[in-house]
């Protein structure tokens, strides 16, 4: 099996993870000129602004990078569930004295579609990675016709088998550990899921693909662990959030240097799809896993007046502060420091 650098065309099989609303170019841009596959997330771009990150990094790098993108389904608009989400949140919006009549409901976060094709392709990025499945077999065929590698996230072996069939070209196992939203798409039953450690040697038995660990993995000690288990790369998101090149809030960041960042938990509550966060008040009032919210990207619009209002309080008490279980005392080291420490973990 050829090897995961050869097949992304990096000098390291390290994959500086997509994180949409918490890094662009710049991030990218340093992880590629340190060896490892930098990657943008397009998930909250508009199409001009992709084509402008684009167009940033490769001004800025000539090494193979990552375009991300989820493929969720947009639900249809669902006026009853939308109420019940806006009656679970109105005390809080009467405490910072919120119009509910004033917020538009939005959509939150596009999934991939051939206008977005029509955006990348002339860019020819080298890797395309998708998040929830992949987009439809004719659009994959087109991303790859254009000599691009496809790979996508898999929480279980059914998922790695089912995109293995559809022509990946290596499985990022992603374990409960990792930050932010869940990859699944064939069962949205959390109780099949399962840690990095337990995943990846699985996952590694069922395809015949190189598999990329991801999820709680932050130094070079994790890097080697997981190589132990027969991955044959890693992807590392939250280790990489308190990067000077990352574009969280200050809030997001204190979060995660202190103490509040040992304790994080799946939600649906800001977006309707669980994703990994630090515990917050709107978690520990709501409940993490509330079904109140519709589904995703849904129950963005709801929530993101109330995130607005608290942080210019400076308080993050109704932000999503995503992060995964071992994002507590990563540094905030420049992003080509912590790509060459990860590194580290790739020695015998
Ligand atoms: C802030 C944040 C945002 C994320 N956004 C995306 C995304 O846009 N696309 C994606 O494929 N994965 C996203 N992920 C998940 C990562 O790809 C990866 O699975 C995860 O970061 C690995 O676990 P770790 O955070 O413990 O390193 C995100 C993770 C974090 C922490």
């Amino acid at each position: 099996m050829a090897t995961l650098a050869s097949i992304l065309g990096t000098s390291l099989p390290i994959i500086q993870a997509p994180m949409a609303g918490a890094q662009g170019a710049a991030m990218a841009v340093a992880v590629c000129n340190a060896g490892g596959l930098g990657s943008l997330p397009g998930a909250m771009l508009t199409n001009d602004r992709l084509r402008e990150e684009i167009e940033t990094l490769r001004a800025q790098t000539e090494k193979p990078f990552n375009v991300n993108f989820f493929c969720h389904h947009p639900p249809a608009a669902a006026p009853d569930d939308e109420a019940a989400w806006r009656d679970a949140l109105a005390p809080y919006y009467d405490e910072f004295g919120i119009d509910p009549a004033s917020i538009p409901a939005g959509p939150g976060r596009n999934p991939y579609s051939d206008d977005v094709a029509d955006v990348i392709e002339g860019f020819r990025p080298p890797v395309v990675s998708f998040h929830f499945g992949l987009p439809t077999e004719a659009q994959v065929a087109r991303i790859h016709a254009w000599g691009a590698r496809v790979i996508a996230s898999a929480t279980t072996v059914a998922e790695a088998r089912w995109l293995a069939a559809r022509g990946v070209d290596a499985v990022i196992a992603q374990g409960l550990e990792a930050g932010g939203h869940r990859g699944h798409f064939i069962s949205d039953d959390l109780t099949r899921q399962m840690g990095t450690m337990a995943l990846v040697p699985q996952i590694v038995r069922a395809v015949n693909l190189p598999v990329i660990a991801a999820g709680g993995i932050a130094d070079a000690a994790g890097v080697r662990a997981a190589m132990a288990l027969g991955a044959a790369g890693v992807q590392v998101g939250s280790a990489y959030l308190p990067c000077p090149e990352s574009t969280i809030s200050a809030i997001h960041r204190e979060a995660l240097a202190g103490e509040a960042s040992r304790h994080t938990a799946l939600t649906r509550l800001f977006t309707g799809r669980p994703a990994r966060g630090i515990v917050n008040r709107v978690m520990r009032e709501l409940g993490p896993m509330s079904d109140v919210p519709p589904a995703f990207p849904l129950a963005t619009g709801a929530i993101a007046p109330l995130r607005a209002k608290a942080e210019a309080q400076g308080s993050g008490d109704f932000s999503p502060l995503w992060a995964g279980q071992n994002a507590h005392g990563c540094k905030p080291v420049a992003a080509a420091d912590l790509t060459r420490a990860l590194a580290d973990g790739l020695r015998a």
